[in-house]
């Protein structure tokens, strides 16, 4: 049995979700986490996952590890005192730790196909409940946008805690997405902004706000048909990332870089620190823009309309 699942991208309001201000998010489809479910005559449940290279029986694995939380937690679900032979072959062409997604994106793939293959169908809102759980596993404290935009595969405007909101876009636009090849671990960038907000509460609060204001007008002019407003706005959000730390100077160059090759405006995109940029382009520019980011280092690239 097979499923996949898409990446994504946050247009605006990364890091401020965790603290309840609004994000939006989008799914990439360009890449994907695919899982594939079969029966075997060998006994046990055998995982494959070259992208991490991976090759083990799950009772050899840590019961806290990403993958086999999740075979554990659907096993513990189904009501299984004992699981059938199984093989699971995972791959995916989202790049691991690049704030794409790719966890959660393996997590609601393998959660598809294990409950397609047990015939326990399961809604969206159930996965989506699943994947939380397991994205807090494994990132601390993640406001559970991630797995709601990959599991839902349509724009969110997100608030941690509230029904999930889908957006509209009025006219289509197209963002280049650039990863600098660093990676980065979401759980280490939320770490350390929760270590600053502690700190400082007030100052780091006033941020918060800032950018939630941004996410709501942004909503705003995707919906009126405006996006070319966002150029601003993204580049007033990649400040206010800055200012939390969790920008880098790879990341800062490839922002500065989409701007000098004529994008609206630029961020960085997800955790921070390594990971990917975004820069909103028109449409004709999006390959001059793209390639601009090659020669400035990035390790690739990916154009999506947004519509
Ligand atoms: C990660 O894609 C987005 C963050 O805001 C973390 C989270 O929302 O859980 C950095």
């Amino acid at each position: 049995m097979k499923a996949s699942a898409p990446g994504k991208i946050i247009l605006f309001g990364e890091h401020a979700v965790v603290y309840g201000r609004p994000a939006l998010a989008v799914p990439v489809t360009q890449v994907h986490a695919d899982v594939e479910v079969l029966d075997s005559s060998r006994p046990g449940v055998w995982i494959n996952a070259p992208i991490i290279d991976l090759h083990a029986e799950l009772t050899s694995l840590p019961s806290d590890h990403p993958i086999a939380s999740v075979i554990l937690k659907l096993i513990q679900l189904f009501g299984f005192s004992q699981t059938p032979g199984l093989e699971i072959n995972i791959s995916s062409t989202i790049p691991v730790a690049s704030g794409l997604g790719s966890g959660a994106a393996v997590s609601v793939a393998l959660i598809r196909s294990l409950s397609s293959f047990f015939f326990h169908s399961l809604s969206d809102d159930e996965i989506n409940i699943i994947a939380y759980e397991i994205e807090k596993l494994h990132h601390g404290t993640p406001s559970g946008i991630d797995n709601t935009v990959i599991t839902y595969n349509v724009p969110v405007y997100f608030i941690k805690g509230q029904p999930i909101e889908t957006f509209k876009t009025g006219k289509p636009f197209t963002i280049v997405i650039g990863d600098t090849g660093i990676p980065a671990l979401t759980k280490e960038s939320v770490g350390d902004v929760r270590r600053l907000w502690l700190k400082d509460t007030h100052y780091f609060e006033n941020i918060f706000n800032e950018i939630a204001q941004i996410s709501l007008i942004a909503r705003r002019s995707i919906e009126n048909g405006q996006p070319e407003l966002l150029g601003e706005l993204m580049d007033r959000n990649h400040a206010l990332l800055q200012k939390l730390t969790v920008s880098s100077p790879e990341l800062d160059k490839l922002v500065i870089t989409a701007r000098e090759a004529g994008a609206f405006g630029a961020k960085l995109s997800g955790g921070g620190r390594g990971g990917n940029m975004i820069a909103l382009v028109e449409q004709a520019r999006a390959e001059s823009v793209a390639s601009a980011l090659i020669s400035a280092g990035a390790k690739r690239t990916i154009i999506t309309e947004i519509s």
